[in-house]
């Protein structure tokens, strides 16, 4: 089976799991996220939309441009735009590096679980950096692997998490990005650069946290990598079985409990750039 060369590809099951992901911590992350009513909001690699439509309902008055340079997720996106009813959004097909859109002309970019994934995020933030209008406001929201917590924490589901590290490490990803994006948005040149890391917590009296955020979020996410984690042999077979077991239970079984940090950081493009 060819490999995408992106830690969780593009599959039906991934494209669920963005949408779980971003409902499942929907208030934690976004209970404060307030662009101006009529701003021009560029949202960076989209995805299957599934901040788009809230991003687009909660701003009526923006106008919205969500893009990702792949075709398959936009057009889910763009159905699920549809599907909302919404007119202030417009999704295009592009790579962020060859951004089709008129330089400074957007007041606020939004991004969201992509700087993880790219070799060089300093340069993506540069890039979009242009096309923020002196003054704009640019937010980035992101997870950092290094920031989980898990109980019971067997050795079996410890390796499995860290196979997702690594796996995306070989990618030329970063897994750990939340904890750097203070001094990301310095190095790109931002202004009155802010960060909030934002727990999410769950454990049995909080059932709908485990079964959204561990079970349907974090547990795909992790097996999504089976194949490249046994293929080069980090874990055999059954341990990995175990460990995907094991992470599941921390989600599942009355003493299981799981914490992770999201990191959402927000700056503003210097007014005399
Ligand atoms: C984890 S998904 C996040 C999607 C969405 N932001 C969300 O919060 O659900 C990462 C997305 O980044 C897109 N992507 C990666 N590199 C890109 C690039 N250079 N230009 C545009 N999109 C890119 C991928 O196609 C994928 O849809």
């Amino acid at each position: 089976m060819r490999r995408e060369p992106y830690v969780h590809g593009y599959g039906e099951r991934e494209a669920q799991r963005l949408l779980d992901q971003a409902d499942s911590v929907r208030d934690l992350v976004h209970h404060d996220t307030a662009f101006p009513p009529d701003a021009r909001i560029l949202e960076v690699a989209c995805g299957v939309g599934a901040q788009t439509v809230f991003l687009a309902s909660r701003h009526p008055d923006a106008r919205i441009v969500s893009f990702d340079k792949e075709h398959r997720s936009l057009s889910l996106a763009a159905q699920r735009v549809r599907a909302a009813g919404l007119r202030n959004v417009d999704v295009v097909l592009c790579d962020l590096f060859a951004a089709p859109f008129e330089r400074e002309s957007f007041d606020c970019v939004f991004v969201s679980y992509l700087l993880e994934h790219l070799p060089d995020p300093v340069a993506a933030l540069h890039s979009l950096a242009g096309l923020l209008r002196p003054g704009g406001e640019v937010l980035v929201v992101e997870g950092d692997h290094g920031s989980c917590h898990f109980h019971p924490s067997t050795p079996e589901a410890v390796r499995a998490w860290n196979c997702l590290i690594k796996v995306q490490a070989e990618l030329g990803g970063d897994s750990l990005i939340g904890r750097a994006l203070y001094p990301l948005l310095c190095a790109a040149g931002f202004k009155e650069v802010q960060v909030s890391p934002r727990m999410v917590y769950a454990d049995s009296s909080r059932p709908r946290v485990q079964r959204e955020f561990v079970l349907q979020t974090i547990v795909p996410m992790v097996e999504g990598v089976r194949e490249p984690a046994l293929r080069e042999g980090l874990m055999s077979p059954e341990a990995w079985d175990r460990g995907i077991a094991d992470l599941k239970a921390t989600g599942s079984t009355p003493g299981g409990t799981f914490c992770y940090t999201f990191f959402k950081a927000w700056a503003r493009k210097d007014q005399g750039a």
